[in-house]
C-alpha cells in the first residue's frame, strides 16, 4: 500500500511533476527511424503529456517540434515539410529544427518581426533505428545517450516493436518487474514436461512449474534494481530468474536457453493515462534469425500472441491519434478478446497471448491505479523496492536538485538480465555476476 502523495509522486509525469522532471532529464526513447523519411509526412507523438511532431528534414536530420504554429496555432502536421524546415500550410511560416523562424512570408520583406518568433523544439538523437529525444531544459547540455545494449547492437540482431496501453505507465512496469505472475497468468496447460526433457530443462520451464511462490530478493544498484526470483531446482540448486530495472523507465526480463534472446521494454508515459510500451528483443552476438524473426512478428499459430504485438494486432492507424499506428486490436473496450472457452480447457486465463494477459490486468486496475487500497505480500518485494528507489530520486531532485548518476554515466546500462542455477549456498549477486555483464565480442556501435 502506498499513500496517496506517494502515488501521485510515482504516476504523474507532467510538467512540473516531480517525476516528469526526473524523467525530462534522461533521453527518452519513443520513434523509429523508418516511421520518419526525409521531408516525410510528421510523426505525431505525446510525452510527458505533450504532443509533439517528430520529423525528419532534408538534411536526413530528426526533428521534434511542437504541433502548434505560433503565428495563429494551426497544426504544423499539415505543414510542408522541405529544405530542412517545416512550412506551415496555413500562412506560410517555416521552422527548423532549433525552433527559430527560418521564413515568414506572410509580412513585409523588411519586418524582422521574424527574429523574435521561435516554436518550442527538442533535441534528437538517432542510434540503431531509434530516435531518442532529450526534453531537458534547452539551455541544458543532454547527457550521452545510455548504452542499453538493446541499442547498441546493430539493427540485424534485434527486434522492436510498440504498442500503446491505456493506463498509467508505472502499472506495465510493475508488471513486468513481478516475477511471480508469470506462473499464474501466462500458464498454459500444455504439459511442459511433453516437451523433450533437456529443452524443458534448459528453458528452466521445470523449475517454474514446480516451485510457483519465488522468494524475492532485491537489491538497489547505481542504475536502478535487481530483482532476483529464485525458486527450488535441484536439492542442493535455486533457479534464480533475474530482472533488471533502469531508471527511469527501462526493463530487462530474464532469457531462457544458452543462446539467449534479451527482451525488455521502456515503458514511456504518453500521458499519466497511456503508456508506450516498446519492446525490444535482441541477440548480443548475431543476428536473429528468420525463424527467430518469424516468431517475433507472428507469434504462435493458434492466435496467441507474444511478447511482441504481432504484425496483425494492431488495429487500423487511426488518424490525429499520437502513436496512431501503434493501437492494439485487444483492448479494454473489447475485454481483450477474452476466450472462455480456452480459459477452461487450455490455459490460465484465457486471454489470447502473452502481452495481452499483462495489459488486460494493468488496463483494468483504472487509469491510474489506487495503490492506497491494496495488500502487498512478500512476492511483491520488487515492485516495493522499485517504487521507494524512485520516489526516493524523485524527492532527491524536487528537494535538493541531486540528479541519480544514471544520468550522466551512460555505461551503468551496460548490463543483462539472467536465468541460472546456482549452488545453493551461493549468493545470488556475486555469482550470477559474469551472466549480467555485457561481453566483449558484441559490436558496439559508437555514438
Ligand atoms: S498559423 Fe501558421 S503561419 Fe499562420
Ligand atoms: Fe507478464
Amino acid at each position: 500500500m502506498l499513500s496517496t502523495a506517494d502515488n501521485e509522486l510515482l504516476t504523474k509525469t507532467g510538467a512540473g511533476s516531480p517525476m516528469g522532471e526526473l524523467m525530462r532529464r534522461y533521453w527518452i526513447p519513443a520513434v523509429f527511424s523508418g516511421e520518419v523519411e526525409p521531408d516525410g509526412v510528421p510523426h505525431r507523438t505525446r510525452l510527458l503529456g505533450e504532443d509533439l511532431l517528430v520529423m525528419r528534414f532534408t538534411n536526413g536530420e530528426p526533428a521534434v517540434l511542437t504541433p502548434a504554429c505560433p503565428h495563429r496555432g494551426a497544426s504544423l502536421f499539415f505543414g510542408r515539410n522541405e529544405e530542412n524546415g517545416i512550412r506551415c500550410a496555413y500562412h506560410g511560416w517555416k521552422f527548423d529544427a532549433a525552433g527559430f523562424c527560418a521564413d515568414m512570408p506572410s509580412e513585409p520583406p523588411e519586418s524582422n518581426f521574424k527574429d523574435k518568433v521561435t516554436i518550442k523544439s527538442y533535441r534528437a538523437r538517432e542510434r540503431n533505428g531509434v530516435i531518442w529525444i532529450y526534453m531537458g531544459h534547452e539551455q541544458a547540455d543532454p547527457p550521452p545517450l545510455p548504452n542499453l545494449e538493446w541499442n547498441l547492437v546493430p539493427e540485424s540482431h534485434s527486434y522492436l516493436t510498440k504498442r500503446i496501453a491505456q493506463n498509467n505507465y508505472f502499472q506495465t512496469l510493475e508488471g513486468e518487474i513481478d516475477s511471480s505472475h508469470s506462473g499464474f497468468l501466462h500458464q498454459s496447460f500444455t504439459n511442459p514436461f511433453a516437451l523433450n526433457w533437456r529443452t524443458a530443462q534448459e528453458m528452466g520451464m521445470v523449475y517454474k512449474m514446480r516451485d510457483r511462490h519465488p522468494r524475492f530478493q532485491v537489491k538497489e544498484t547505481d542504475y536502478g534494481v535487481l530483482i532476483g526470483a529464485r525458486r527450488n531446482a535441484e536439492e542442493d540448486s535455486y533457479y534464480w530468474r533475474i530482472t533488471q530495472f533502469l531508471f527511469p523507465f527501462h526493463t530487462i526480463i530474464p532469457p531462457y536457453g544458452n543462446d539467449p534472446v534479451f527482451s525488455g521494454h521502456a515503458y514511456v508515459p504518453m500521458d499519466d493515462e497511456h503508456v508506450i510500451a516498446l519492446c525490444f528483443s535482441y541477440n548480443p552476438v548475431r543476428p536473429l534469425s528468420e525463424e527467430e524473426l518469424g516468431y517475433l512478428r507472428h507469434a504462435r499459430r493458434d492466435g496467441q500472441e507474444g511478447l511482441h504485438p504481432t504484425v496483425d494486432g494492431f488495429l487500423p492507424p487511426i488518424p490525429n491519434r499520437p502513436e496512431g499506428a501503434w493501437w492494439p486490436k485487444h483492448h479494454i473496450d473489447n475485454d481483450f478478446n477474452v476466450d472462455w472457452r480456452r480459459q477452461k480447457d487450455a490455459q490460465f486465463s484465457g486471454l489470447p497471448g502473452t502481452w495481452v494477459q499483462d495489459s488486460g490486468m494493468q488496463e483494468t486496475m483504472g487509469r491510474v491505479a489506487n495503490r492506497s487500497i491494496e495488500h502487498l505480500g512478500v512476492s511483491d518485494t520488487g515492485i516495493i523496492r522499485t517504487r521507494r528507489a524512485l520516489i526516493k530520486a524523485t524527492r532527491l531532485l524536487r528537494d535538493y536538485g541531486i540528479e541519480p548518476d544514471s544520468v550522466w554515466d551512460p555505461d551503468v546500462y551496460r548490463v543483462r538480465s539472467a536465468a541460472v542455477v546456482l549452488p545453493r549456498e551461493a549468493e545470488w549477486v556475486e555469482a550470477s555476476a559474469e551472466y549480467r555483464e555485457t561481453n566483449e565480442s558484441v559490436n558496439f556501435a559508437a555514438v
